[in-house]
C-alpha cells in the first residue's frame, strides 16, 4: 500500500535521503530502526510531504506523493504522529483533536477512540500542555484516529516515557494495528519493534541496509550489533 522507491532527501545541499526503498503491505506493521542521525525522521517527513523529497518515488494506494501539497498527505488516508508528538499546548484536548479535521467524525469513530482513551475523554478541557508525556503521546495517536487513516506513521512512540506507560502505549498501537490499519514505526526501543512489527527496515546513513522479518532479526546478533549496537 505504500511504497518509497530509491528517495533521496536533502537539507540544503546535505543529502541526507540517499535513496531509501521500502515497502508497507496492507494491514501490516513495519518498523523502521536505525542509530541516531541516520535519516529515520527525514524518511517520515519524506513521505508526509514536510521535506521535498529531490529523488525517487513515493506511492500510496497506487497514488504518487511526491506531487501533492503537504495538507493534502493526509487526507489521502496517512495519519502522523511526530517524534515529540506534535502537540498544540495551549489548545485543549478537544480542540488538539479536532484541529485536522475538516467535518466531525462519525459519532462511532469518537466513541471508539475514548474508548480506548478514557484519560483523555476526562481531561478534554485541559490544555495539551499540561498532560503527562504518556498522555500526550495518546493524544497525538487519538489525533490520528479520528481522522481514520489507513496507516499510521509513528517517529519514536515510547521516546522519553516512564517505562511502565510504554507497554500501555504498545498496546494501543497493537490495537490499532488488528483493527486493519497499517503500522510504520520508527523506534529507538528495539523490544518495541520486534513485539509489534512483523518485518523490519534498518537504515544507516541514508539509505536501507538490510531488510528481515522481527523473528529472523531477533536471533541475528550479528546484524543487531553491527547496525543497532545493541544485543537482545
Ligand atoms: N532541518 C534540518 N536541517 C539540516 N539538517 C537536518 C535537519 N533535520 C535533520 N538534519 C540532519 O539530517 C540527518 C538525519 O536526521 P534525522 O532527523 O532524519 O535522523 P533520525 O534517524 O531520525 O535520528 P534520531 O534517531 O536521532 O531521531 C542528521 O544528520 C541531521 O543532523
Ligand atoms: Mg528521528
Amino acid at each position: 500500500m505504500l511504497e518509497l522507491n530509491g528517495v533521496h532527501a536533502h537539507y540544503g545541499k546535505v543529502h541526507v535521503l540517499q535513496g531509501t526503498s521500502l515497502e508497507v503491505h496492507n494491514g501490516e506493521a513495519v518498523s523502521l530502526l536505525g542509530r541516531n542521525g541516520v535519516g529515520k525522521t527525514t524518511t517520515l517527513k519524506t513521505i508526509m510531504g514536510l521535506v521535498p523529497a529531490t529523488g525517487g518515488e513515493i506511492v500510496f494506494d497506487g497514488r504518487g506523493l511526491t506531487d501533492l501539497a503537504p495538507h493534502r498527505i493526509p487526507e489521502t488516508g496517512i495519519g502522523y504522529v511526530p517524534q515529540g508528538r506534535g502537540i498544540f499546548p495551549t489548545l485543549s484536548v478537544k480542540e488538539n483533536l479536532e484541529i485536522a479535521l475538516t467535518k466531525a467524525p462519525p459519532s462511532q469513530v469518537t466513541d471508539y477512540v475514548f474508548d480506548r482513551f478514557p484519560r483523555l475523554k476526562e481531561r478534554l478541557g485541559q490544555p495539551g500542555g499540561t498532560l503527562s508525556g504518556g498522555e500526550q503521546q495518546m493524544l497525538a495517536i487519538a489525533r490520528c484516529l479520528v481522522m481514520q487513516p489507513k496507516l499510521i506513521i509513528l517517529d519514536e512512540p515510547t521516546e522519553g516515557i516512564m517505562p511502565i506507560l510504554v507497554q500501555d502505549i504498545r498496546r494501543e498501537i497493537k490495537a490499532v494495528n488488528d483493527t486493519g490499519v497499517s503500522i510504520l514505526l520508527v523506534e529507538q526501543n528495539i523490544k518495541t519493534a520486534l513485539r509489534l512489527c512483523s518485518r523490519i527496515y534498518i537504515m544507516e546513513k541514508g539509505t536501507v541496509v538490510h531488510e528481515a522479518t522481527a523473528e529472523d532479526l531477533k536471533n541475528d546478533t550479528e546484524t543487531l550489533h553491527r547496525y543497532l549496537g545493541v544485543t537482545v
